[in-house]
C-alpha cells in the first residue's frame, strides 16, 4: 500500500536524473526567447511618454523631451533600450555629471534651469526606463 504514495522520482531516481538537464535546457531557451522578444528601437509611443510625477513631467516636457523624443537631435530616445542600456552601465553618478556639465552634443544642464540633482536622477531613470539606479 505505501508504495502507491511514493513520488515517481523517488521510485525511479534514474528518470529524475535524466530529465533535470532537459528542464534546464528548456528554461534557457525560454529565457533567450524572452530576451530577444524585446522590441528594438524606440517604443511606438515614445513621443507621448511622460514621467508619472506631475512636476517631473512638466520639467521633462519643457526641456529633455525636445531632444530625447526627437530622433533628429541625436539624443538617446526615451525608453529606447538599444540606446540607453550601454549608457546606463556608466552609472548614475557619471550620467548625472554629464547631464549637468554637458556631454558631446548634450548641452550642460539639458536646458533645465529649474532642475535640481534629484530631478536629473529621476529624469534619467525615466528616460532610460529603469526603476533602480546603477
Ligand atoms: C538640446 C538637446 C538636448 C536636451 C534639451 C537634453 N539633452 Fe540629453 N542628450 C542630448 C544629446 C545629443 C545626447 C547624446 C550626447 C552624445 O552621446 O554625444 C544626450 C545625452 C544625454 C545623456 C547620456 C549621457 C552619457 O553619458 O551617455 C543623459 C544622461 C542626458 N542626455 C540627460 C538629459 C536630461 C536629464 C535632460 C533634461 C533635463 C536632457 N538630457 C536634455 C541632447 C539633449
Amino acid at each position: 500500500m505505501t508504495q502507491w504514495r511514493q513520488p515517481a522520482d523517488a521510485a525511479f531516481p534514474s528518470v529524475r536524473k535524466r530529465t533535470q538537464p532537459a528542464f534546464l535546457v528548456i528554461a534557457f531557451v525560454l529565457l533567450f526567447a524572452a530576451a530577444c522578444s524585446r522590441p528594438h528601437g524606440p517604443p511606438a509611443n515614445y513621443a507621448t511618454l511622460e514621467p508619472a510625477d506631475a512636476r517631473l513631467a512638466q520639467l521633462y516636457d519643457s526641456t529633455c523631451k525636445g531632444c530625447h523624443a526627437n530622433p533628429a537631435s541625436g539624443a538617446p530616445i526615451v525608453h529606447d533600450h538599444d540606446q540607453w542600456d550601454t549608457r546606463f552601465e556608466k552609472g548614475m553618478s557619471v550620467l548625472t555629471a554629464h547631464a549637468i556639465t554637458g556631454f558631446g552634443a548634450m548641452p550642460a544642464g539639458g536646458q533645465c534651469t529649474a532642475c535640481k540633482l534629484p530631478d536629473y536622477r529621476a529624469l534619467i531613470l525615466f528616460m532610460a526606463d529603469r526603476e533602480v539606479e546603477k
